[in-house]
C-alpha cells in the first residue's frame, strides 16, 4: 500500500518553506508596524462557534468530528469567529481599539483545484472597537502596504458596502435568512441562479432590477453617483453610501486611490455588516481572491456588547502563488553560510570545535557528519552553496592556522585559528 497525503493537502519542501517563511516574516513585520500583536487560538473549536453565524457556505464545508467525550468539534475554517470567542472569554475589559493578528491553518471541505485547498493558511487581523470609516481606512491601507512590501504588482483592491444591498432588501421586506441566500449567490457570481432565485422568492421586479444593476456597478469614485440614483430615499442604503464615501475620502487623503468601488462584493460569510473588501490578482484565474475582509458584528451576534470590528485575512497560499506567478525573486538568506571541512580524520574534533564557535557567533555552519573523503566534502559544500569553507588541516593547525576559502572568488587565505570566527563574521555580516 502506498501511503498518500489526504486530498487537498500539501507537503512543503525546503525551498518553498524558505519562501513562505520570508513572506510570513515580512507580513508579520508590517502588521506590527500598525500596532497589531500576534495571538494563537486552537486548531479546533466547538462546532457551534462556526455553525451559529458564519453562514451556510462555510457550514457545508466544515470538517467536524466527535471526540471521545462525545463533544462536537470542528477544525477551524477561518479565524474571525475564534478571535471573537477569545475576545469574549478574555479581552472584553482590555482598552480598545484592540489590534490582533494571526497566522495559522484553516480547513474547508472544498473541491480542490489550483489555489483551493482543504488545508490552507490565513494571515490576518482583527481590529476590535475601532470606528468606521477610520478603522476600515487603516485596515485597507495595511493590506495594501503588505503587498507593496512584498513587491507584488497588479493587485486590485475592491471595496463595497453591504448596507446598500441589505437596505434595499430590507425595504422589500426580504427576511434575513433569504437575504443571506441572496448574498451567497452574489458572492459566487452566479447571476443566472440569482435571477431565478429572486423570481422564486417573488421579489418585486422594481427591486429585482435595482439589485441586478447594483451588483454590476464597478469603477472609481464616480460609481457612487450611479448608486445614488438607485437608493432613492432608503435611509439605510443612504447611510451605507455615505459610509463608503467617507471611507474613500480617507483612502484618498493618505494617497491610496487605486481602489475599485464594487457593489457586487457580498462575501461568503454572513457576519459582515457594512464595509467589505476583497483583493484580486487576476493572473491567478478562478481563485484570484487573495484576501477578503470587512466590518462585522460577530461579537454582538455571539451575545457580547455592540463593538464595531473590522478585519481581513490574506489567503497565504494565494499570496505565495501570486508572487510565484509574477516571478519576482524573494531575497532568501543562505541555508548554510560556512562549511568546516576536516582534511583528515584526526582533525575532525577540531572541526567540531570551530563549527560550534561559529554557530555561537550566529553563523549557520555545517561540518562533516558522514566521514566523507575530502573531495566528497568539497562537493557537498558546493551543493550546500555555502559562501565559505574552512579547511582544517593538520599542518596548518600546527602553525595555529586554518585556511578559509571564499567559494565565490575561489581565493584562499590563511587565518589564525583564534581569529577565524571574527574574520568570518566580518566577511559575512560586515
Ligand atoms: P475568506 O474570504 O473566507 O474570509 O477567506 C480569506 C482568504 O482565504 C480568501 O480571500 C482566500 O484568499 C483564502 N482562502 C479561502 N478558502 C481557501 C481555500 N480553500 N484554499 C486556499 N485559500 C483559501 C475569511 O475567512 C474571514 N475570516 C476574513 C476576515 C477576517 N474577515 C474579517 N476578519
Amino acid at each position: 500500500m502506498e501511503l498518500q497525503k489526504p486530498r487537498g493537502t500539501r507537503d512543503f519542501l525546503f525551498e518553498e518553506m524558505r519562501k513562505r517563511k520570508y513572506v510570513e516574516r515580512t507580513l508579520k513585520r508590517i502588521f506590527e508596524l500598525y500596532g497589531y500583536q500576534e495571538i494563537k487560538t486552537p486548531l479546533f473549536e466547538d462546532l457551534s462557534l462556526f455553525t451559529l453565524k458564519s453562514g451556510e457556505g462555510i457550514t457545508e464545508q466544515i470538517y467536524h468530528f466527535q471526540d471521545k467525550g462525545g463533544r462536537d468539534l470542528a477544525l477551524r475554517p477561518e479565524l474571525t469567529a475564534p478571535v471573537a470567542r477569545l475576545y469574549l472569554n478574555q479581552l472584553q475589559k482590555t482598552p480598545k481599539p484592540l489590534k490582533m493578528y494571526y497566522f495559522g491553518s484553516c480547513f474547508r471541505y472544498e473541491r480542490p483545484q489550483a489555489g483551493r485547498f482543504r488545508q490552507f493558511w490565513q494571515l490576518g487581523c482583527e481590529l476590535i472597537g475601532g470606528k468606521s470609516p477610520y478603522a476600515e481606512g487603516e485596515v485597507i491601507a495595511l493590506a495594501a502596504h503588505c503587498l507593496e512590501e512584498l513587491g507584488l504588482e497588479d493587485f486590485e483592491i475592491h471595496i463595497g458596502n453591504l448596507g446598500i444591498i441589505r437596505g434595499i432588501l430590507d425595504q422589500a421586506q426580504v427576511s434575513g435568512p433569504v437575504q443571506d441566500q441572496i448574498m451567497a449567490l452574489i458572492d459566487k457570481g452566479e447571476v443566472e441562479e440569482l435571477k431565478k432565485f429572486l423570481t422564486n422568492v417573488n421579489l418585486e421586479d422594481s427591486y429585482k432590477n435595482i439589485l441586478l444593476e447594483l451588483i454590476g456597478l464597478k469603477g472609481h469614485r464616480e460609481v457612487l453617483k450611479e448608486v445614488e440614483k438607485f437608493v432613492g430615499n432608503n435611509s439605510q442604503a443612504i447611510n451605507a453610501l455615505q459610509e463608503l464615501s467617507d471611507l474613500l475620502d480617507i483612502l484618498d487623503s493618505i494617497g491610496f486611490s487605486s481602489y475599485t468601488v464594487n457593489l457586487g462584493i457580498a462575501r461568503g460569510l454572513d457576519y459582515y455588516s457594512g464595509t467589505v473588501f476583497e483583493i484580486y490578482v487576476h493572473g491567478l484565474g478562478a481563485q484570484k481572491q487573495i484576501s477578503g475582509g470587512g466590518t462585522y458584528n460577530l461579537i454582538e451576534l455571539f451575545g457580547g456588547e455592540k463593538v464595531e470590528s473590522t478585519g481581513f485575512a490574506f489567503g497565504f497560499d494565494r499570496v505565495m502563488a501570486a508572487l510565484d506567478q509574477q516571478g519576482a525573486p524573494l531575497p532568501l538568506d543562505k541555508v548554510v553560510e560556512v562549511f568546516v571541512a576536516p582534511i583528515s580524520r584526526e582533525v575532525r574534533l577540531k572541526s567540531f570545535q570551530i563549527a560550534r564557535k561559529l554557530r555561537e557567533a550566529g553563523i549557520s555552519t555545517e561540518t562533516d557528519l558522514a566521514g566523507k573523503k575530502f573531495k566528497k566534502l568539497m562537493s557537498h559544500a558546493n551543493n550546500l552553496e555555502v559562501s565559505y569553507v574552512v579547511l582544517v588541516g593538520a599542518r596548518d593547525l600546527e602553525q595555529g592556522q586554518v585556511t578559509v576559502k571564499d567559494m565565490e572568488s575561489g581565493q584562499q587565505e590563511l587565518v589564525a585559528l583564534e581569529d577565524v570566527v571574527d574574520f568570518l563574521v566580518e566577511r559575512i555580516r560586515g
